[in-house]
């Protein structure tokens, strides 16, 4: 066990106080919240509760350097050059739906192409979807192997002069699939093909940098990052976002409005028309800082040791097949235990007070490969020790012998 993290850190997160026997090993669906982070939007409603960018008076300024604070506290945070670089977002989704809308749509004609891959959160598919069909464009979808490791070779092959767009995720969220991210911007910058990275995943324990990474867009959530929900970044690279016209309009985003025409204002605010959800993003604020308390690579450490804990446990019961099992990997795991349906595991797990998730985990293209209807996933936090790893190797036991599986 990491000594930074000593144990699991339950005692920052109020909720095993009001739950004890809780077993949570659902933080890839999201993560519990600190004290820190909920104190931080309690004190905003109760201390400075106030619009930003709008009030001259004291608590409207408060509010608006807090929140613009967090703005180039999330720049520091993956290494943006700016933090005009930084949009808020409502999450994940609506990252990826805004580039879909505002960078790719206006530029993609009939015949162009946009790469994405097999194990993509349906967030990361659906958006580049329905935009292709509206185009008449193609999707071409790397694809995997049995292990869940992607085909690069393939990808290679699907670069060329029709692509617009590559739209990738850092960190599968059913299999655990850590992507080599580097290599495949890299690829796709040879041919001056700009890359999305849906780092929903990995922001938590990754020392994400976008300058190094090169990323022309990586996107994710504040609620997987110890944040609220309803919370989400869109970094852009400055000359991208500069090209983009918002796809939501509204007050607050604009520079001039006439009957006739608006001129919008700079990004980031351009993509940010109406209230933001203000005490969410300054929560978003002391997240990243209880992050970085800890250390994304001791995060990693530790929710990596109890992988491989919980990876060789599950590899010697009888009738459990791990799905996803590439060399490298995040603390998630997916598995099913002979023909038992997931979601029967998971309530008799649920009875134990034992959290996991189970179905498709928003990638059905992933079960479709696997023909399956669904797997039980447990995903490991700060909060998470050997402990929570016990239990759950004996809830699976105690799902084997209700459902009579021998
Ligand atoms: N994307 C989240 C998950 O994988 C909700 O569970």
């Amino acid at each position: 066990m990491n000594p930074k993290i000593a144990n699991r850190d339950r005692s920052s997160f109020p909720i095993f106080k009001s739950n004890p026997t809780l077993v949570y090993l659902d933080s890839a669906a999201t993560t519990h919240k600190p004290r820190s982070v909920i104190k931080t939007e309690t004190d905003f409603y109760s201390k400075y509760n106030a619009n930003v960018h709008r009030g001259v008076y004291g608590i409207a300024v408060q509010a608006s350097n807090a929140y613009e604070n967090v703005r180039e506290k999330v720049a520091a945070f993956i290494g943006a050059a700016t933090k005009n670089e930084i949009v808020f977002t409502s999450g994940t989704t609506s990252g990826i739906n805004l580039v879909a809308q505002s960078f790719l749509a206006p530029q993609l004609n009939a015949g162009d192409e946009v790469i994405i891959s097999v194990m993509e959160h349906h967030a990361n598919l659906i958006p580049w979807q329905q935009v292709c069909l509206q185009k008449n464009a193609v999707l071409r979808v790397i694809p995997f192997d049995e292990n869940g490791v992607l085909n690069l070779n393939v990808y290679e092959s699907f670069i060329n002069a029709k692509t617009k767009l590559v739209a990738v995720t850092h960190i599968s969220n059913t299999l655990g699939t850590i992507n080599p991210i580097e290599k495949i911007i890299d690829s796709a910058h040879q041919k001056n093909i700009p890359v999305l990275i849906d780092a929903a995943q990995s922001i938590s324990s990754y020392e994400i940098n976008v300058q190094k990474l090169g990323a022309d867009f990586l996107v994710f959530s504040a609620h997987k990052l110890f944040g609220p929900t309803g919370v989400g970044i869109l970094f852009g690279k400055a000359h991208h976002l500069e090209t983009m016209q918002p796809h939501q309009f509204g007050g607050d985003a604009i520079r001039d409005v006439t009957f006739e025409r608006t001129l919008f204002a700079p990004p980031p605010q351009r993509f940010e028309p109406g209230t933001q959800n203000i005490a969410g993003i300054i929560g978003l604020g002391a997240a990243i800082d209880f992050t970085e308390k800890i250390g994304r690579k001791n995060i990693f450490a530790h929710t990596n040791s109890l992988l491989k804990i919980a990876t060789s446990k599950l590899q010697n019961i009888k009738g459990v097949r791990i799905i996803g099992n590439a060399p490298e990997k995040l603390a998630i795991i997916s598995f099913i235990i002979g023909g038992i349906h997931p979601h029967d595991a998971a309530s008799i797990l649920a009875q134990r007070n034992i959290c996991i998730r189970a179905g498709q985990h928003c990638t059905q293209p992933i079960m479709d490969f696997f023909d399956l209807p669904g797997t039980i996933r447990a995903s490991f936090s700060v909060y998470n020790d050997e402990v929570d790893v016990e239990k759950l190797i004996m809830g699976i036991e105690e799902v084997k012998k209700i459902m009579r599986f021998n």
